[in-house]
C-alpha cells in the first residue's frame, strides 16, 4: 500500500501451491485431481524445470554483495555461448503515465472485477459517492491487493487447473477522497461513509472461468462467493489465543475476533488456505491509551496515530475505553475459500507486526515455512517454521499447523543471514524484560526482535521463495529515513529513495532438498532499483537495462512457471517525480538475462501495481490496480477533480480499483515460452 505512511509502499504474493502444469497432474482423465496431488505435481515438476535452467547458461555468482562487474560478466558469457540476454521475449512496453493502463503489444489487459461489482447474492447496483453498507457487504471491496488463484476441480477435464478456479482478493484499505463526494480528510468522514468504509476491507472470493474464446469471466451466484471485512467474526488461536490482552470490547474470552484490517499481500498454503496479512492497522484507532504497558506496547507499533476517524462511531476503534483492541490486529489471517462457511482464523504463532505478506515454503523435511517482512522503515524480516510437518494424507492435521512453531526474525551479516528465535524464556525475552510468556512474545514481536539483536531493513515488503531455484527474494522497497551512518552492508544506501532486492539462499538452493528450517542462508545483493543513467542513484542491474526497464519502489513478486521473478512496483506520491509509471517489469534470475528487468505493464496515474498472480499454465496473469488516481506530490486529486476516471471513464464515476486479467493473444505464456 502506499497511503502515504511511511514514504511508500503495495503488494502480493505468487501462488506458490497452485502454480501446476497441467501436464503433470496425471493422465487418467476420469479422475478429477485433488488440490494436494496439484501441488505433488509441481513439485516434482520443479526438479524438471532446474535441470532446464542449469543447462541454459549458468551464471556462477559470487557470494555476498554482487556488483555491477558480476553483471557484465554475465552479459559477456552470454554474448560468448548462449546468444539472447533474456528468455523473456515480449516487447519492451515504453514509459508511459497516463489515464490509462498499458501493456505490452500482443497482449490483452482488461477489467475483470471492480470495486463495488456484485460478489455475494443480493448485491445491490453499485452507486458513485452513495455510502451503503450493507450494500458494500455484499460488493467487491476496495483497494485490492494481493490475489491468490486457487483451481478448482470442477468438471472431469484437468486442463480446468487453469481455466477455472477461486480468485481470493484482500481490500487494504480506503481512498475516502476518492470514494465519497467533497471529503479531503479520512477523519471526517460521516457515520455511514465509515461503515461502509468497514465493508470495504478485507477480501473477497469469487469463481472465475475462461471461456472458449479465452476471455475470463466472473461466475454469477456461485457457491463459493464469500466477502470477509472489518466487521466479519473470526477466532484467534496458537499461544494467544486466550490471552487477557486480546480481551475487548467484543470478546470476554479473547479467543474471538471482529474483523480483519489492512489486508496488504498474503500467501497461499500447501493444504489450500489463503493467507492474508494485517499490515498498518494502527491507522484505524484514536485515542490516548491509559493503560501503562500498553501504552507502551503500543508505541512501538506507532499508536496511536489515527488516520480514519471510524472512533466516534465504532468505539472498539476508541484506545481509551479499549487499550487492548489493537492487540487483535497486526496478525496474519487463514481462511479456507473453498468452504464459504469457513471462520477466518488469526494465526498467533507468525506473530504481530506490519505483515506486508506471509508466503509459504514447504521445506524438505515437510515443514512449513512462512516468510513475512514487516513494512516501516528499520523493521524486520521473519520466517515461522512449523514444528510438525505436513501431512498430504492427512488434511486435519494440517489444519492448525501454523499454531506451533518457532518464529524467527533475520539478523544479516555481511556474510550470512542468521535466523534469530523470539522464544520466551531464551536470552532476553524473559520476565526481567516484561515478558511473561510466549503470548507476550507474540504481541509485542516487534520489541522482542529489538532486543535480540535484528537487522533494521528498508521497508521490507514481500518475502518470497521461488520455487524454482528455492532462492528467497526479499523486496526493500525504500527507506528515506536512513542516514550515512545507518548505512550497512544490506542497506547500503543513505536516504534509499529507489529501493533494492535482496536474494537470500538456503542451504541447498538449487537442489531438491532447499533446507528453509535453517539458521543461517547466505545472501547477495539482486538489484538496486533506480535509474543507470544517473550516477547518483547508485543503481545496479544487468547492464542492458534500457531507459523503460528500470523502475523504483519494488514491493510484490510473482515467479512464473519457468521462475522468472515479476516485480509490482509502489512508488506512493513519488510517481509523478519520478516520471516512471508503477506497474510490472519482469526479469530472469539465472543466466545472462539476471536482472535485465523489462517493463510489461503500466498502472493508470495515482496507482500501485498489486497482486500479480499467474494461473498454473502460466497463461494468465491476474493484477491488481491500487487506488487508480491517488494524489501524488504535484497532482492533488479528489473524487470531484480526479488525475483519472479509470477504468469506466464516466463523468459521473470516479475512478475504481479493479482486477485486471492478462493474457497473451496468440493464447501463449506469458513473457513467452
Ligand atoms: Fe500494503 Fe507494504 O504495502
Ligand atoms: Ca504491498
Amino acid at each position: 500500500m502506499s497511503d502515504f505512511q511511511d514514504v511508500a509502499g503495495t503488494d502480493d504474493v505468487d501462488n506458490l501451491d497452485t502454480r501446476v502444469d497441467v501436464d503433470d497432474i496425471g493422465v487418467n482423465p476420469t479422475s478429477t485431481p485433488t488440490f494436494r496431488e496439484m501441488v505433488d505435481a509441481r513439485y516434482s515438476r520443479r526438479g524438471v524445470l532446474k535441470s532446464l535452467l542449469a543447462a541454459a547458461a549458468a551464471t556462477t555468482l559470487p557470494p555476498g554483495v554482487v556488483d555491477r562487474k558480476a553483471y557484465a560478466d554475465a552479459k559477456d558469457a552470454g554474448k560468448a555461448g548462449a546468444g539472447s540476454a533474456s528468455t523473456l521475449t515480449f516487447t519492451e512496453l515504453r514509459n508511459v503515465i497516463d489515464e490509462n493502463h498499458h501493456v505490452s503489444p500482443g497482449y490483452d489487459a482488461k477489467t475483470l472485477i471492480r470495486w463495488g461489482d456484485p460478489v455475494l447474492p443480493g448485491a445491490p447496483a453499485w452507486k458513485p459517492g452513495v455510502a451503503d453498507a450493507d450494500g458494500q457487504a455484499r460488493q467487491f471491496g476496495y483497494n485490492n491487493d494481493f490475489i491468490a488463484y486457487m483451481p478448482l476441480p470442477a468438471g472431469a477435464d484437468q486442463s480446468d487447473a487453469s481455466s477455472h478456479g477461486l480468485l481470493c482478493v484482500s481490500h487494504e484499505y480506503v481512498s475516502s477522497e476518492l470514494i465519497w463526494p467533497g471529503v479531503t480528510d479520512k477523519m471526517k468522514t460521516t457515520e455511514a461513509q465509515s461503515r461502509s468504509e468497514i465493508k470495504a476491507h478485507g477480501a473477497s472470493v469469487v469463481e472465475v472461468r475462461k471461456g472458449a474464446e479465452g476471455q475470463w469471466s466472473v461466475v454469477n451466484g456461485s457457491q463459493f462467493a464469500k466477502r470477509i471485512t472489518g466487521d466479519t467474526p473470526m477466532v484467534f488461536s496458537g499461544p494467544v489465543a486466550g490471552h487477557a490482552r486480546l480481551k475487548s470490547r467484543d470478546s470476554d474470552t479473547g479467543l474471538e475476533c471482529r474483523g480483519t484490517l489492512n489486508n496488504c499481500a498474503g500467501g497461499v498454503t500447501p493444504w489450500g488456505t489463503v493467507l492474508l496479512a494485517e499490515e498498518n492497522f494502527h491507522k484505524y484507532f484514536s485515542g490516548e491509551i491509559n493503560d501503562a504497558v500498553e501504552a507502551k506496547a503500543q508505541a512501538r507499533y506507532g499508536l496511536p496515530n489515527p488516520d480514519y476517524g471510524w472512533a466516534r462511531y465504532e468505539e472498539r476503534f476508541d484506545l481509551k475505553r479499549f487499550p487492548r483492541e489493537a492487540n487483535r490486529f497486526g496478525w496474519v489471517v487463514e481462511f479456507d475459500p473453498y468452504d464459504p462457511t469457513s471462520v477466518p482464523v488469526k494465526r498467533t504463532a507468525l506473530g504481530r507486526f506490519k505483515h506486508e505478506g506471509a508466503t509459504v515454503a514447504l521445506n524438505h523435511d515437510g515443514r512449513a515455512v512462512v516468510y513475512s517482512g514487516d513494512d516501516s522503515a528499520f523493521e524486520y524480516v521473519y520466517k515461522f517454521v512449523s514444528k510438525s510437518a505436513y501431512r498430504p494424507d492427512n488434511p486435519a492435521a494440517n489444519r492448525n499447523l501454523l499454531d506451533d512453531g518457532v518464529l524467527y526474525v533475520a539478523k544479516f551479516t555481511p556474510r550470512d543471514v542468521k535466523w534469530l528465535p523470539l522464544e520466551f524464556g531464551d536470552g532476553p525475552l524473559t520476565e526481567a524484560n516484561g515478558f511473561h510468556s510466549l503470548a507476550d512474545v507474540m504481541i509485542e514481536t516487534r520489541r522482542a526482535a529489538d532486543l535480540v539483536g535484528a537487522t533494521p531493513m528498508d521497508r521490507p515488503e514481500d518475502v518470497e521463495p521461488d520455487p524454482v531455484s528455492g532462492r528467497v527474494y526479499i523486496a526493500l522497497t525504500n527507506n528515506g529515513k536512513r542516514t550515512e551512518s545507518q548505512r550497512d552492508a544490506t542497506n547500503r544506501r543513505a536516504e534509499n529513495k529507489y529501493g533494492h532486492i535482496v536474494e537470500m539462499l538456503p542451504p541447498g538452493s538449487g537442489t531438491d532438498a532447499v533446507n528453509h528450517g535453517a539458521d543461517t542462508f547466505g545472501w547477495r545483493i539482486f538489484l538496486q532499483a533506480g535509474d543507470p543513467s544517473k550516477p547518483d542513484h547508485d543503481a545496479i542491474y544487468h547492464p542492458d537495462v534500457t531507459r523503460h526497464g528500470w523502475f523504483a519502489c519494488p514491493d510484490n513478486f510473482a515467479f512464473d512457471q519457468r521462475g522468472r521473478l515479476w516485480i509490482s512496483t509502489d512508488q506512493g506520491r513519488e510517481q509523478d517525480l519520478y516520471g516512471i509509471p508503477d506497474g510490472m517489469r519482469a526479469c530472469d534470475t539465472d543466466g545472462v538475462g539476471r536482472a535485465l528487468t523489462r517493463l510489461f505493464f503500466a498502472c493508470p496515474a495515482g496507482a500501485e501495481m498489486c497482486g500479480p498472480c499467474f494461473t498454473p499454465d502460466g497463461k494468465t496473469l491476474f493484477v491488481a490496480v491500487q487506488h487508480p488516481g491517488e494524489s501524488g506530490r504535484t497532482k492533488r486529486s479528489t473524487y470531484d477533480d480526479p488525475i483519472t476516471r479509470w477504468p469506466d471513464f464516466d463523468e459521473q464515476t470516479p475512478p475504481r480499483p479493479s482486477v485486471v486479467v492478462i493474457t497473451k493473444q496468440d493464447g501463449g505464456e506469458i513473457g513467452g515460452a
